[in-house]
């Protein structure tokens, strides 16, 4: 089946359309490049161009009415960045999508996967999160995620709609064929700053934080491989009705599911697996949380066990080795001149 993909020239939204290809899909990408790669998408039927543009996105549906689904990755991700220019993210991410929804079921195509983030979730005892767990983003950025899931759960109940939110929690690794990755030159995240200190780019990795209520003191974080996160993607568009009709309240156009490997790794753990993975310890120091820092999440991952069939497969050492091999060829398949 042809399946869009907005924000398809990403990281994630890349991966996405090669797990669609494996499984005998067309991916259809609408990416306007402002962060993603041309390289990403040169290989899929790919238009160039704004999710906010009301004609480029009735022309993709002109030229394919047989799509089946819309995954929409779009958006701008960077949390700092988010509380410098707020106006832009909301601009990009819930004004323009707000506007992408409405047309999406203006022109009769109701099946719509957005990227949601574990980043909304508040902070529980336990750590662990279901998706009826409390939420309570903290930055711009999250808080243009929650916003979208309200608009698009509104935007069921009053439209020809219907939506799944995916709540991704913290995406590790490559596609493990190494046709895409993360593209960022300099990664904020974490298992960036451990390969830059493997690599000698920086001396030495801070473990920022080390007295939060957890086993070692340190953060709490879901990783999931990248790929893992793709495959939940065909799972929810091969399986969308299905999901919609069964999620529950029968009244209800609209689910939400947690995307995690249902395992807490703490900081440390990360740690211990990097050096696990690279053979030999990496120079670490210990510093205070950073402003805005929590102790952090892990998910409940059962409701996509149920509704989906899914579960991730790929260990925590798989996502760090995927990510080095990644890192490795990254400056072949992306020209950064
Ligand atoms: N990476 C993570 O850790 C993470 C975690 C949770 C949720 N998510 C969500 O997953 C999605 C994909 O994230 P990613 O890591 O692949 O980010 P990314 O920056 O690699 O990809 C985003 C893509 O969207 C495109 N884009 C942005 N605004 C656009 C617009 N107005 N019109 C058309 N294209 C536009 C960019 O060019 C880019 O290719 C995002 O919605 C993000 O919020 C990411």
């Amino acid at each position: 089946m042809k399946v869009l993909i907005t924000g398809g020239a990403g990281y994630i939204g890349s991966t996405i359309c090669w797990a669609l290809k494996d499984h005998g899909h067309t991916p259809i990408i609408l990416d306007s490049l402002v962060t993603g790669r041309e390289e990403f998408a040169r290989d899929h039927i790919f238009y160039q161009g704004d999710i906010g543009d009301p004609e480029i996105v009735s022309k993709v549906f002109e030229d394919h009415p047989d799509i089946f689904a819309t995954i929409h990755c779009a958006a701008l991700i960077v949390v700092p960045e988010s509380v410098e220019k707020p106006y832009e993210y909301y601009r990009e991410n819930v004004v323009k999508s707000m506007h992408f929804f409405y047309q999406l079921a203006q022109l009769g195509y109701p099946r719509l996967v957005f990227s949601s983030s574990a980043a909304i979730y508040d902070v529980v005892p336990g750590f662990m999160v279901t998706e009826e767990s409390p939420l309570k983003p903290t930055s711009p950025y999250s808080r243009t995620k929650y916003m979208m899931e309200m608009v698009l759960e509104d935007f069921t109940q009053a439209y020809p709609l219907q939506g799944i939110a995916l709540r991704y929690f913290n995406p590790i690794g490559a596609d493990p064929q190494l046709r895409s990755g993360m593209h960022i030159e300099t990664p904020s995240h974490i298992l960036g700053k451990l390969v830059e200190v493997a690599q000698g780019v920086a001396p030495v990795f801070n473990i920022t934080g080390t007295d939060w209520p957890t086993r070692d003191g340190t953060g709490i974080r879901d990783y999931i491989h990248v790929w893992d996160l793709a495959s939940a993607h065909i799972k929810a568009v091969e399986k969308f009705d299905q999901v919609i009709a069964e999620d529950g309240n029968t009244a209800r156009q609209y689910a939400v599911i947690n995307l995690g490997t249902g395992q807490g790794v703490t900081v440390r753990e990360l740690v211990d697996a990097f050096e696990r993975v690279i053979g030999h310890p990496i120079e670490k120091q210990e510093k205070s949380p950073r402003p805005g820092d929590v102790a952090g999440a892990y998910a409940n991952a059962n409701k996509a066990l149920a509704l989906l069939g899914w579960k991730a497969e790929k260990s925590i050492d798989e996502g760090i080795r995927d990510a080095l091999r990644w890192g490795e060829i990254r400056d072949q398949v992306l020209d950064y001149n």
